[in-house]
């Protein structure tokens, strides 16, 4: 069994992916949001490298359908319908629609997972959900790698204790860790159980989540820490994120 983890997206190569089944995380705050706007019906998420991007595929979808969101530096972009705060995703806002979305790690790492056998979000949010995928992926005989998107290329502690808590959901019995994980993995699932349960205190105590709280943001963070909030399974297929069936 092979379950590996990147803690930043960085110098992933096509090798790193290839037939694997992938799972990508940025718990602060992309994938949290991705997880939010399915769960409560939007029909799909587009990720894109830029804004530029985000306003030309709004052009090309036609704009009665789509929905704008994204951030830079934590904050809504100017002329997007939403920013990327998992509270904006409510039903009256995203039901229907398809969202284009531009962050400033999450989106890119998810383009970095091209020629992956399947790619999956995961956050707090669904992680029992996302962890019947990696078991089921595990049990198919498929290599996995969890991806953390990080912060600008770095390692960020929300990213790499989720992927903790997501490889131990996956490997089932948390007292029985194989011997043989990569030194990636048994450091993130070291970083678990040194926070144990609580997801709010390694959150909060990330960069990326001392930076929402000075934006104000800081409900965004206790809204991510919530686990099981959106039990939904994003996938990235066909360069957009749908609903996958829930194993
Ligand atoms: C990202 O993609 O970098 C994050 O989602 C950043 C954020 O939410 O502020």
């Amino acid at each position: 069994m092979t379950i590996d983890v990147a803690f930043t997206p960085a110098g992933l190569g096509k090798d790193e992916v290839a037939g694997r089944a992938v799972f990508v995380i940025d718990i602060l705050r992309a994938t949290t949001v991705v997880c939010a706007a399915l769960h409560h019906g939007a029909k799909g998420v587009i990720p894109v490298g830029s804004v530029e991007d985000a306003i030309k595929m709004a052009q090309v979808l036609g704009p009665a359908q789509v929905v704008l969101a994204g951030e830079r530096q934590g904050l809504p972009i100017a002329g997007f319908g939403l920013g990327n705060s998992p509270l904006e995703m409510v039903p009256p806002a995203v039901d229907g629609k398809t969202i284009v979305m531009t962050t400033t790690n999450g989106t890119g790492a998810l383009l970095a997972t091209s020629g992956a056998a399947a790619v999956y979000l995961a956050a707090a949010v669904n992680l029992t959900v996302a962890g019947a995928q990696l078991r089921q992926a595990v049990a198919a005989g498929l290599p996995v790698v969890i991806v953390c998107a990080g912060r600008e290329g770095r390692f960020g502690i929300d990213d790499a204790y989720a992927a903790g808590r997501l490889a131990l959901e996956g490997l089932g019995d948390p007292r029985r860790v194989p011997g043989d994980l990569p030194d990636a993995t048994v450091a993130a699932i070291d970083l678990a159980r040194r926070y144990g349960s609580s997801w709010r205190r390694p959150l909060r105590q990330s960069a990326a989540g001392r930076h929402l709280k000075a934006l104000g943001m800081a409900g965004d963070v206790d809204r991510s820490a919530e686990q099981d909030r959106y039990p939904v399974l994003p996938q990235f297929v066909d360069r957009r994120v749908v609903a996958a069936p829930v194993p």
